[in-house]
């Protein structure tokens, strides 16, 4: 279900707070997540970045981890904050599109101000999916 306007501005409200949380000390752009599970239960995730660069993690993708250990697998929205309302990027949007395309993605800035609201499945047409694995 969309959620109304006010748990909108509550999502983008624990994207900056747990964005501050972020340890990105090579990029300096921290980012932070709030995924709203169809259980009504937030979870956060903020970019963890290493020495060994690609070892790095998303904001995005540590929010949905830490919802799908928790038993979730149903998710409504995800507000991502950054500096500059920067959009997730595409193995986040791979990794969210495996529990839906109808989730609305929210990206705001480091102010809270919107950029950006659409569907994931907007954000990843065509993206590959579970329905992709028939076997021969
Ligand atoms: N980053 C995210 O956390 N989410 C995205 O969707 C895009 C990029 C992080 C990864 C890295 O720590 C920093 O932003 C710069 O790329």
């Amino acid at each position: 279900m969309a959620p109304d306007r006010a748990s909108v501005q509550e999502l983008i409200e624990r994207a900056r707070e747990v964005r501050r949380r972020a340890y990105a000390p090579y990029s300096e752009y921290p980012v932070g997540a709030a995924l709203l599970a169809r259980s009504g239960q937030i979870f956060e995730g903020a970019n963890v970045e290493n020495a060994a660069y690609p070892t790095t993690m998303c904001a995005e993708r540590i929010a949905a981890f830490a919802a799908v250990t928790q038993g979730e697998r149903a998710f409504d929205a995800i507000a991502v904050v950054t500096l500059n309302g920067g959009a997730p990027c595409g193995a986040c949007r791979q990794v969210l599109s495996e529990f839906g395309g109808d989730l609305l993605v929210i990206v705001a800035d480091a102010k809270g101000q919107i950029h950006l609201e659409t569907k994931l499945k907007d954000l990843i047409p065509h993206a590959f999916g579970p329905q992709d694995l028939v076997q021969p």
